[in-house]
């Protein structure tokens, strides 16, 4: 069983990042040399995935701009004596097939995979948010990892967790493993956004999931919770009650998940991938007075 489809959710109004996003999307905003959205490609495409559905919504057309093939473009570089250009276009290249869905009303995450139901027909298939970045600079390869550890457990889900600070607990989807330590853990509960004082560990929900088809069923049978959204977490706790497995694995050391959904964190990655930048960023570190990244 192949799995080569990914849900790319990113029709979301991303109203934590007012008023950049007031029209532009979120996965359009710049970090380093690319847009968010194009680090989540071409890690997806690393990991083997060959066919990307995106589920869009209003004013998300410039996302469906950035990964066709501009031919125009491509001539006006030649014509115009500016090759060494062309090499940034390579992406327009990846082996991919790109599709896309319309989320007709933003009722959350959880409704946004369930838009994409009739495509994904049966099939197994990753989910990666199109607002977070894994590792700096398109290293992570922790969907290929979660492919096989899905594959090879019959799970019903696979879901990737990332340490984060006591404090920032509140943030997430917070795991409790059926054992802390360990790197691939039973997933006994997924508790949204908990207190940091009632929070049942530090792991975090890092933005990339490998799901059986029964997750639509789930997802089809979650009321909608807070502000009327259909949250993908809810979904996930049905599936761990009704005694389906479900999976965490950590994101693994010095991998860091960069959420793009609001300012702190989209200032910390917009600044780590400007001093990792290999060609300024040593210059902007010593600038900066940063000894190394
Ligand atoms: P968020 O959970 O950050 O939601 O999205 P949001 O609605 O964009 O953010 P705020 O709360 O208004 O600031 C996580 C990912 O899920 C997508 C987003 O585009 C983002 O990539 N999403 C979210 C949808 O596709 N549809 C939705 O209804 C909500």
């Amino acid at each position: 069983m192949a799995i080569d489809l990914a849900v790319v959710p990113v029709a979301g109004r991303g109203t934590r990042l007012l008023p950049l996003t007031k029209s532009q999307p979120k996965e359009m905003l710049p970090v380093g040399r690319r847009p968010v959205v194009q680090y989540v490609v071409e890690e997806l495409a690393r990991c083997g995935i060959k066919r990307i559905l995106f589920v869009t919504g209003p004013g998300k057309t410039a996302i469906e701009n950035h990964f066709d093939i501009d031919v125009e473009l491509i001539n006006h570089l030649r014509e115009t004596g500016k090759e060494e250009f062309l090499a940034e276009l390579a992406f327009e290249r990846e082996d991919v097939e790109y599709f896309y869905v319309r989320q007709r009303r933003q009722l959350g995450l959880g409704h946004a995979v369930l838009c994409s139901r009739a495509f994904v027909d049966g099939d197994c298939f990753v989910v990666a948010l199109g607002d977070s970045i894994l590792g700096l600079n398109e290293r992570s390869r922790i969907v290929e990892v979660m492919v096989e550890r899905f594959k090879a457990s019959e799970a019903a889900a696979v879901i990737a967790f990332e340490e984060v600070a006591p404090e920032d607990v509140a943030e997430y989807g917070i795991a409790l493993p059926r054992d802390k330590d360990a790197e691939v853990f039973i997933l006994d509960d997924l508790v949204e956004k908990p207190d940091p004082s009632q929070a049942p560990s530090n792991l975090a929900v890092a933005g990339r999931y490998v799901f059986s088809p029964v997750i639509f069923e789930a997802l089809a049978e979650t009321p909608p919770g807070k502000n009327g959204e259909i949250q993908l977490t809810d979904a996930i706790r049905r599936l761990i009650r009704a005694g389906r497995k479900v999976l965490g694995i950590r994101l693994p050391p010095g991998e860091r998940r960069f959420d793009i959904g609001h300012f702190e964190s989209y200032f910390r990655a917009v600044v780590e991938f400007a001093v990792a930048d290999p060609q300024f960023g040593a210059a902007l570190r010593q600038r900066l007075g940063i000894k190394s990244c």
